[in-house]
């Protein structure tokens, strides 16, 4: 009887730095091609934000998902990638905005409004929406992916991003300030606001792979469990650690935001965040989808401390 083959587990920290540095290299492709784009007084903000560091997840999550449903990795799908990372930036430059969140800290380093002003920072962070589809449109065509494919790809970016994703979710968190939420209405503002691009960032890997209909359910379904086990994180972090480690000022206690926190309590946030964490992987499992990888960055998603 042969033994059976144990598939080599996943390094997630070699993982992660090994696609980190390829979507720096795509961001910085594509801040060449915005500072040709933009005047300089946007173009300073914009590049700011791009090239500011984080965890850059979204790009990271399309293309594991594209590698899972079989696509093969070359720069192209690294600048798909940018490409929704492009609009995590302007969203995160108007979310600092003294009329929003109004942080003066973001990555460990000042805003983008305290270094270039509110005006500019606003207008640059607009300009990231329109050249977000136009790197995205270029990138599908690079990959070689047909009309068909190329407007899946750019429509599903935009609505991720637009009022019936994370757009309505920032209106939904800003008229929630104050109030408490219930689980229903706390749930939607997350899946909104954070989740809705988490799963494009999933999804249209996979279109670009050209996955069938089932895996792209399961792609779906696991954004959703890691949408908002990601957003309750952020809420726990936010609760838990001091701006100074986690580089990010002011604290949703000071803005009175409905969090998973303030509704659940610590305790509870943490054992939700795992549990969606879970429910995501069992949904990938179900649509037979055989994707190490993704399965770990699941678990990144709430044991990060950052
Ligand atoms: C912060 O997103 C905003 C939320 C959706 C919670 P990230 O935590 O992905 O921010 P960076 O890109 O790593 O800084
Ligand atoms: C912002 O949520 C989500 C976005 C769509 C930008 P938060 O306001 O909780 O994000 P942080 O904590 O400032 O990163
Ligand atoms: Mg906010
Ligand atoms: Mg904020
Ligand atoms: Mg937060």
């Amino acid at each position: 009887m042969t033994a059976r083959r144990r598939r080599p587990a996943i390094d997630l920290e070699a993982l992660l730095r090994d696609e980190r540095a390829e979507v720096e290299r795509a961001l910085a492709r594509a801040c060449e091609w915005l500072g040709d784009e933009l005047p300089d007084e946007l173009f300073q903000p914009a590049r700011h934000a791009v090239l500011s560091g984080g965890k850059r997840l979204r790009p990271v999550l399309c293309v594991v998902a594209y590698r899972a449903c079989g696509g093969s990795t070359g720069p192209a799908v690294y600048d798909l990638g940018a490409a929704i990372e492009l609009i995590h930036a302007y969203s995160l430059m108007h979310d600092d905005l003294p009329c929003m969140d109004d942080a003066d800290l973001r990555r460990g380093q000042p805003t983008p409004h305290t270094l270039f002003g509110e005006e500019a920072t606003a207008r640059a962070g607009l300009a990231l929406i329109p050249a977000a589809s136009l790197w995205a449109l270029r990138a599908s065509n690079a990959l070689g992916a047909g009309d068909a494919v190329s407007r899946r790809i750019v429509s599903r970016l935009n609505r991720a991003a637009g009022a019936g994703g994370m757009v309505g979710g920032q209106a939904l968190d800003l008229l929630a300030e104050g109030r408490g939420l219930d689980s229903t209405d706390l749930d939607r503002l997350h899946h909104m606001k954070t989740g809705a691009l988490l799963t494009a960032s999933l999804v249209i890997g996979g279109i670009a792979a050209g996955a069938s209909d089932t895996t792209l359910d399961g792609l779906e379904s696991f954004g959703c469990g890691i949408g908002l086990a990601f957003q309750v994180t952020d809420d726990i972090l936010d609760a838990t650690e001091v701006a100074a480690d986690l580089g990010k000022h002011p604290s949703d206690d000071l803005l009175g935001k409905s969090t998973y926190v303030s509704l659940y309590g610590l305790e509870e946030a943490m054992k939700r965040a795992r549990v969606h964490a879970e429910e995501a992987t069992e949904a990938l499992r179900g649509a037979g989808l055989d994707a190490p990888a993704l399965i770990a960055l699941a678990s990144y998603v709430v044991e990060r401390r950052k």
